[in-house]
């Protein structure tokens, strides 16, 4: 009995030190918390920074993405909303509230244009298994849902910001205080001279050259 309620003590405040110590706090808007990274995936020489200053409010998710050391700022000037920006250069968050691998999050990307793509995704094998179902549900109409988004390129500093902001309603999450999330955040490199071969770049490294890798996401927590 002694040696089981032991056990059981020690389970209940390993679990408690994971969750007191999530990769990334967001705390309640105006005050903002940071991510950053270089993380070239799978592997290689260390990616230009890029930052995701986060913060909430009771009803939306404020993202302002910063990509540093940028030379190309390509894309596609065809794409439109939820076109295949990806192909080109983006910046990326995976969202899923709730604290486990998740099957379905939400996809949010940015280009230097100032479009974005927003969709669901369902990888039900939480890695994109090869042969494994893999699908999308896009939010067709975002402006109209409450999501805002606003690019500046800043050529001569090799840099460009996205602000976006993304409705909790899409998470049933409004007030998210006290809960903890996953997510990770992305960004691809590439130019007209090594299209379509992308650096990828992203916080949380999954060790292969996919993004749709979800035991890899962090752990991210509203304070
Ligand atoms: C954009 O569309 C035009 C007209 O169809 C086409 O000529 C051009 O090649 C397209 N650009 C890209 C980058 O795909
Ligand atoms: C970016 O797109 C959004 C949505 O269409 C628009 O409200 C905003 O003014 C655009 N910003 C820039 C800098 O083009």
């Amino acid at each position: 009995m002694r040696t089981l309620a032991s056990l059981a003590l020690f389970a209940v405040s390993s679990a408690a030190v994971l969750a007191d110590n999530p990769d990334l706090c967001v705390p309640r808007c105006p005050a903002t918390t940071q991510a950053r990274f270089t993380n070239q995936i799978p592997s290689g020489p260390a990616c230009p920074q890029t930052r995701v200053d986060l913060c909430y409010t009771n009803t939306d998710l404020k993202f302002v993405f910063t990509a540093l050391g940028e030379t190309n700022f390509y894309f596609n000037p065809n794409q439109t909303t939820n076109g295949d920006i990806w192909e080109y250069e983006v910046m990326e968050a995976f969202i899923h509230k709730g604290s486990d691998d998740p099957q379905t999050y939400f996809e949010y990307e940015v280009n230097p244009n100032n479009v974005t793509y927003n969709s669901f995704v369902y990888n039900p094998s939480r890695v994109r298994t090869a042969g494994a179902p893999f699908d999308h549900a896009f939010v067709m109409d975002p402006f109209g849902d409450g999501f805002t988004v606003d690019t500046q390129l800043d050529k001569p500093n090799k840099k460009w910001v996205s602000r976006s902001t993304i409705p909790l309603a899409l998470f049933n999450a409004e007030n998210p205080r006290g809960t903890t999330w996953r997510m990770n955040f992305f960004r691809t490199i590439v130019g007209p001279d090594t299209f379509p071969n992308q650096q990828l770049c992203g916080w949380k490294n999954p060790g292969i050259a996919s993004f749709h890798i979800t035991p890899a996401f962090g752990t991210v927590k509203f304070v």
